[in-house]
């Protein structure tokens, strides 16, 4: 996709539209705006595309230049440097009858991606019968906002929260449930249940035994065993839809897929697969073996489709999922948010759906990989005692952090209000630091710092949100959020419209890289911008009624823009904190 949105409702985007009107028609050459330090934009390109043409640069630059200055309403200035630089100026009017259009629009002037499509997005993916840890809050919070933004660039999103629902543990869970009496009628007593069941299939040979044969009978669709397994299925369901329901993210139960939906067609993958010689039998299992993926002794790695026990892999539903959503979603992409350390499982399956032809060149497929969330000494997020940090502790304690954090600043508000906010602000900063580092590089965790009022966080992108509405407020009643193109922009003001001007191509980069940090450090940059506008220009108290609308206008577009960008990372935006 490119890093524009097609619809030319941005300075910017209209900018670009000229330019590449502008040049003759040339092969492989895309020259690309950038915002640049010695003039508003800087057209990056016109030395290649001279070359394309066998033309001279500095002459190219001012062909385009004499065509732009067509445009003159829009552009204040500009320049031809060094070997063929082109240097652009906008006027302050283009800016704020543009930041006044955009106002007027639900979309703030923001077009769809090209080429939207399907995209099948598979994200959060716990686990049933077991907590949720510190790791499914990175796929599920990323997976979200990535739903939200390709959605909103009209892309149809279908969203699969494929569950780990299915495999051998659940004979040991079942066998050891129905012989020890065990209840395990909640999440947590299912964990530990979980933890019993296999140290004693581990220890004791016979009872490992009756634990194989109760797989084959929820294989064979035992009905006794069948609803043992249905009922765990659906306790830790509603566990996962009260996290996901605190967490304001968008799964419902009709995107939970798990692994079992996939199994009664596994013996067909398997043929399939066999019959076209895509796998082969080796040492008992059905394998897919690839070129270059060795282990560190040189031997191939295969992808196991199916073990020599006759039982399928964890491969085999993905390869089932990735038929089924070609096939049946019609998908065009294939997403999967799932931790780095996957990437070669995705590899093997992407590769293996290809020989197969279940995945036709036309449909991309890509693994959104992410980084691990790490403790205050830099190694995996663990509790003192080594076991895993239970998400829903989290939650619990970034919202009574944010509560303290909101009582601090606001010490009348009433016990129910102080709730409400300090769930949205202590979800909200969760949220944002899984959000704001790089998806590949690992993070700390740390608390103290996520509801920090200053610095890059949820809580101070929140407040600024907040402040801008209490200002707001405070206009008089008649204002008309309307442009005075006549009157000129002082740098703080330029800079602030310029950078509302780029929330269009923010969001393309997101949808484009799959990186949402690019969202967070855009909206933290205007966050950034505002305060330093706020400090250097009166709003309500601004010299003049025609500069004082001007202000209210730049106002209410950075609050709308700040409220656009935070819900798309899933995020609340209260007018007041
Ligand atoms: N449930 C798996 C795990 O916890 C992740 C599943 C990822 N998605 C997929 N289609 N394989 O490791």
């Amino acid at each position: 996709m490119p890093a524009v949105p097609s619809l030319a409702a941005t300075v910017h985007a209209g900018l670009q539209q000229a330019i590449g009107a502008a040049l003759p028609d040339a092969p492989d050459c895309d020259p690309q705006l950038r915002r640049s330090d010695r003039a508003d934009f800087q057209v990056n390109g016109l030395l290649a595309a001279a070359k394309a043409l066998g033309a001279n640069p500095r002459e190219l630059a001012e062909r385009v230049c004499a065509e732009l200055s067509s445009r003159s309403a829009e552009l204040a200035g500009w320049e031809v440097s060094g070997p063929g630089f082109l240097n652009l100026t906008l006027a302050d009017s283009a800016l704020l009858a543009q930041a006044e259009a955009r106002l007027a629009d639900d979309r703030l002037g923001i077009g769809q991606l090209p080429g939207a499509g399907v995209t099948v997005l598979d994200y959060s993916q716990p686990n049933i019968a077991k907590e949720m840890h510190v790791g499914h809050l990175r796929s599920t919070v990323i997976g979200d906002a990535l739903a939200r933004i390709l959605s909103f660039g009209g892309e149809r999103v279908v969203r699969r929260n494929h569950l780990g629902d299915w495999g051998t543990q659940f004979g040991m869970l079942i066998e050891y449930r129905d012989e020890f009496g065990a209840d395990g009628a909640d999440v947590a007593s299912l964990d530990a249940l979980y933890k019993t069941s296999r140290r004693h299939f581990e220890a004791d040979p016979e009872f490992a035994e009756r634990a194989r044969r109760r797989v084959v009978a929820l294989q064979a669709g035992d009905p006794p065993t069948v609803a043992a397994w249905q009922q765990i299925v659906d306790e830790s369901k509603r566990y996962f839809e009260a996290v996901y329901q605190r967490l304001d993210v968008l799964l419902e139960d009709a995107d939970a897929v798990g692994e079992s939906h996939y199994n009664p067609m596994l013996a067909d993958v398997c043929a399939e697969l066999e019959a076209s010689g895509v796998a082969v039998r080796s040492q008992g299992a059905l394998c897919v073996f690839f070129d270059g993926i060795l282990n560190p002794d040189g031997d191939p790695v295969p992808l196991i489709v199916r073990k020599k026990d006759g039982g399928y892999g964890y491969a085999a539903s993905d390869l089932a999922a990735v038929r089924e959503r070609v096939a049946t979603l019609g998908a065009d992409r294939l997403l999967y948010v799932v931790d780095s350390r996957q990437a070669l499982h995705f590899r093997m399956v992407f590769e293996t759906a290809r020989r197969a032809g279940w995945l036709p060149p036309e449909v991309t497929a890509a693994h959104v990989p992410f980084g691990m969330v790490l403790g205050p000494d830099g190694r995996p997020f663990k509790t003192r005692a080594g076991g895993t940090v239970r998400l829903v502790d989290l939650l619990d304690e970034a919202v009574d952090r944010a509560a303290a954090v909101i009582a601090e600043k606001s010490p009348d508000l009433a016990p129910e209000q102080l709730a409400e906010r300090a769930a949205q602000v202590g979800i909200g900063a969760l949220k944002y630091a899984d959000l704001s580092n790089a998806r590949t590089r690992d993070y700390v965790f740390d608390l103290a710092r996520m509801v920090s009022l200053t610095g890059d966080t949820g809580v101070y992108l929140q407040y600024a949100h907040a402040r801008i509405h209490s200002i707001l407020r405070k206009a008089p009643a008649d204002a008309g959020y309307l442009a005075h193109p006549e009157v000129a922009l002082t740098p703080a003001e330029r800079s602030l419209a310029l950078l509302l001007d780029e929330c269009g191509a923010a969001l393309a980069a997101v949808a484009e890289s799959r990186e949402p940090h690019r969202l967070c450090t855009y909206l933290y940059q205007l966050a950034v911008s505002f305060s330093a506008f706020y400090e250097h220009a009166p709003v309500l108290k601004a010299p003049d009624a025609a500069t004082r609308e001007n202000r209210l206008l730049l106002c209410r577009l950075t609050a709308r823009t700040l409220a656009l960008g935070l819900g798309l990372l899933g995020m609340a935006a209260p007018e007041q904190l």
